[in-house]
Formats: C-alpha cells, sequence, structure tokens
C-alpha cells in the first residue's frame, strides 16, 4: 500500500499542511527542529494509534490547540481508502473511515507502517517493555482483533494487581480477605494472556528467518543474529532459557539446542495449554503475588531476547550493532507484514516503510546496503537533515521541510 494524500491540522508543529505523495522513495529534507519527524510521525500515527517517541498523546496536539487531526487517503492495490483520526489529548480518539464516523478498531490495520527512527536503538539496550511494544504493535498490524486482547488484558492485570495489593494489606493487618473475586481474575487473566503470548511465540517464530537473513545482509556478514521469546510461565514452569552460547553456531549440540528451544516455543502457540499453564502458575504464586502485591507471571513479564553469535545483545553488542540490529528487526517487519497471505484490503499487505534520520547513523557502506534493500518498496518515506546523507539509487521525490512548510523540490 501507499499513501497518496496526507493532511494535518494542528499536529505537532503542523497548523494546516497538505501533501500529495508519490508510490516509491519521497525524501523529507531540512534542518534539525524543523517538522521532518513529525510529518512521518503523524502517518506512524495512522497504522499505531502510538508514537514512536511519546507515550501519552497530548504532545502531537500543537500547543495551544484542542485538538489534532490527521487525514490520510491511502492506496490498496489500486483502492483508495480515506482514514481520519482526530487527537484530543486525554480523550479516545475519533475516527472516519470513508468519510464515515468509525470505531477506532475498524480503521487498525488499514494503515500499515513500518518506522525505523533513532529511539529504535532502545529495542536492543531497554528494557523488556521496548521489545514486548514491537512484538504486540507488529501482531496488532497482522491482526487487528488482538488490539482487543490487549487492551482487555491491561485492564485486568490492573484490577488484579489492585486486589492483590489490597488483600495483601488486609492480611498484614490481621484480617482474612475474601479471595473469591481473585480467582475470577486469574481466570480472566489467563484466557487472555494466553492469547497474546501465544500470538508472540508465533510471531517470533515467523520473524527468526527475516531477522537474521536482514541482519547478515545489514551488516555485510559481521554475526549472527537470532531471536527467541522468553516467557514468564516457562520460567515460572522452571523451562530453560535461551542461551545464545549454546544455540549458536554449526555443531550438532548447538543445532539440537535449537531445536529444543523452538520446541519449547511452540508449545507456547497452544492458547489452551498457555491458559491452564498461567492458572496454575497463579495457584502456586498465589502467596508471593499476595505479598508483592504484583501480578508475577504473564506477557507483561515476558521478553524478547536478541542474540548476536554467542552473546546476548543486551549488554554486548557495540553501538553499531545494537544500530544494525533494531534495523534487522524493523526490515524484517516489513517483510512480514508484505509477505502476510492473510492481509485484508485486497490482500496488500505490504507496509509504507518509514525510515527517520536513518542514513545519518550509518557508514557508506552500510547506507548503500540499506539502500539497495529498500529500493524496491512500494512506498518509502525518508527523512534526513543533509540532502546528501540519502543514498543516490534512492532517487525519487525530494521534499523541503523548512519552519513547518512542506515544498516539493
Ligand atoms: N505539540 C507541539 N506543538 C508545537 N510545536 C511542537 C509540538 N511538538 C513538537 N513541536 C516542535 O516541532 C519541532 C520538531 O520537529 P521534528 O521533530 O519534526 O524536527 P525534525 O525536522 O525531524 O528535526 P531533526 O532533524 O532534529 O530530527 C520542534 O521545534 C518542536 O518544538
Ligand atoms: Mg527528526
Amino acid at each position: 500500500m501507499y499513501v497518496s494524500d496526507l493532511a494535518l491540522n494542528d499536529f505537532r508543529s503542523y497548523r494546516e499542511v497538505v501533501l500529495a505523495l508519490d508510490p516509491g522513495v519521497s525524501a523529507f529534507v531540512g534542518r534539525n527542529g524543523q517538522g521532518k519527524t513529525n510529518l512521518v510521525e503523524a502517518v506512524a500515527y495512522l497504522s499505531t494509534f502510538s508514537s514512536h517517541r511519546v507515550a501519552a498523546d497530548a504532545a502531537l496536539v500543537r500547543q495551544g490547540a484542542p485538538g489534532a487531526v490527521v487525514r490520510a487517503k491511502v492506496v490498496h492495490g489500486d483502492r483508495p481508502t480515506l482514514v481520519e483520526l482526530e487527537i484530543v489529548a486525554g480523550k479516545a480518539n475519533r475516527a472516519r473511515l470513508n468519510r464515515s464516523p468509525a470505531r477506532t478498531r475498524d480503521v487498525l490495520g488499514v494503515v500499515r507502517t513500518v518506522l525505523f527512527a533513532p529511539e529504535d536503538l532502545e529495542l536492543v539496550k531497554g528494557d523488556p517493555a521496548q521489545r514486548r511494544r514491537f512484538l504486540d504493535e507488529l501482531m496488532v498490524l497482522l491482526t487487528p482483533r488482538l488490539a482487543g486482547v490487549r487492551a482487555e488484558y491491561e485492564k485486568v492485570l490492573r484490577q488484579r494487581g489492585a486486589l492483590l495489593k489490597s488483600a495483601g494489606a488486609a492480611r498484614r493487618r490481621g484480617s482474612r480477605p475474601d479471595l473469591s473475586t481473585l480467582d475470577v481474575w486469574d481466570g480472566q487473566l489467563a484466557a487472555a494472556g494466553a492469547r497474546i503470548v501465544a500470538a508472540r511465540a508465533a510471531l517470533v517464530a515467523t520473524l527468526r528467518g527475516p531477522v537474521a537473513a536482514a541482519y547478515d545482509e545489514v551488516s555485510a556478514g559481521q554475526g549472527t543474529a537470532r531471536i527467541d521469546y522468553r516467557a514468564s510461565i516457562d520460567v515460572a514452569d522452571d523451562l530453560p532459557a535461551p542461551d545464545a552460547s549454546a544455540l549458536a553456531g554449526e555443531t550438532t549440540d548447538a543445532a539440537a539446542a535449537r531445536a529444543a528451544a523452538e520446541e519449547q516455543e511452540l508449545a507456547l502457540t497452544d492458547v489452551a495449554a498457555v491458559t491452564e499453564r498461567l492458572l496454575d502458575a497463579m495457584g502456586r504464586l498465589r502467596e508471593r503475588e499476595l505479598e508483592r502485591g504484583v501480578c508475577l507471571v504473564g506477557p507483561h513479564r515476558d521478553d524478547l531476547i536478541l542474540s548476536l553469535g554467542t552473546l546476548p545483545a543486551k549488554g554486548f553488542a557495540s553501538h553499531g550493532e545494537s544500530w544494525s540490529y533494531a534495523l534487522a528487526l524493523r526490515l524484517a517487519s516489513y517483510e512480514v507484514l508484505r509477505d502476510d497471505d492473510g492481509a485484508p484490503w485486497d490482500g496488500d499487505g505490504e507496509p509504507v516503510l518509514i525510515l527517520d534520520d536513518v542514513f545519518a547513523e550509518l557508514d557508506s557502506r552500510r547506507r548503500e546496503r540499506l539502500a539497495t534493500m529498500v529500493a524496491g518498496a512500494r512506498q518509502v518515506l525518508i527523512t534526513a537533515a543533509v540532502p546528501e546523507d540519502v543514498p543516490a539509487v534512492l532517487a525519487g521525490v525530494r521534499y523541503e521541510v523548512a519552519e513547518g512548510r512542506v515544498e516539493r523540490g
């Protein structure tokens, strides 16, 4: 798919901007702070309903304005669709699809984007929440109805956490709180949690090959990337953790270790079995959960383990390696979405690829390789402060961005 038209009102630094876009490469060039990232952030927002830069939507609304509107015409195959989101800080978004009011959940999945930005370094260096978010966003793009399961899980998690805290406190005061509501929450947490675990584990299996291939490509063969899902239910059940030093290499032992790890991962895709295992673990952990007042097992405690050769990437990978790894995760996401057989919207699942400030960070060889890799995408939106940073093979349309104005060059 591609975005043929974009209109913003009161989004970030833009009072109003209307932009026609072509398929292929569009590069937004301009000095720092002129609004390049703001533009592509708006496009990405239409696909994830969140920003890669801020947790709260308030920052997306132009200072002093009551709300922002992001409007786009997107083309799947050759069928156009109009998507509109109104962002009002502190309130639910309002959505329109082909000019009619729509539920936001019906708009999810219409616009598919994969955005790579400097913030993605956190995927490798940051805490597990970053990597869970990476998996969940991709999972929801592939299967929009899982957004509802995620929301349900978050809600149950909060309520169960609150109950654990109050019941734990009551017990410390010497009373005997009624724990029957807790059983109800356990059931709901396990049911929603298992669906998320299963979807993530399946996604990790799908991504593993593309991530390894993309890393190999970006780094010019300078290391082997491997991703594994580490589920807290596996921790609770005393199952082994993915260990890069055992999983890497060409030996038969390593191959056996990989097969075992993938077997363990496959077991996580069985929703009914994981539901049971979660319930069981919550039973065993109840005392500790009451003591600590937190939910100790479930997808909110899981992680995506990134290995590079025989070492975990986190804590060991160099800056350049971490950067290449994050890029490989995004390029692999692009590929998985593009090749998604079940894509709605005329089967056109190819996302818009957005590269925010990426080329400046890469040496010239990596730059050329990345450019070659993305040159065939249906639409690539690039931002760069210096025009020379955009490789020549990515000729295409240039836009000058200055002081909130965007002009086609
Ligand atoms: N809600 C908002 N209201 C008004 N202005 C905003 C808002 N959010 C961000 N800005 C302004 O937008 C500008 C940043 O724009 P953006 O991040 O798109 O810059 P950029 O062109 O990508 O710069 P760089 O090359 O440094 O990445 C800043 O000057 C910031 O003050
Ligand atoms: Mg920027």
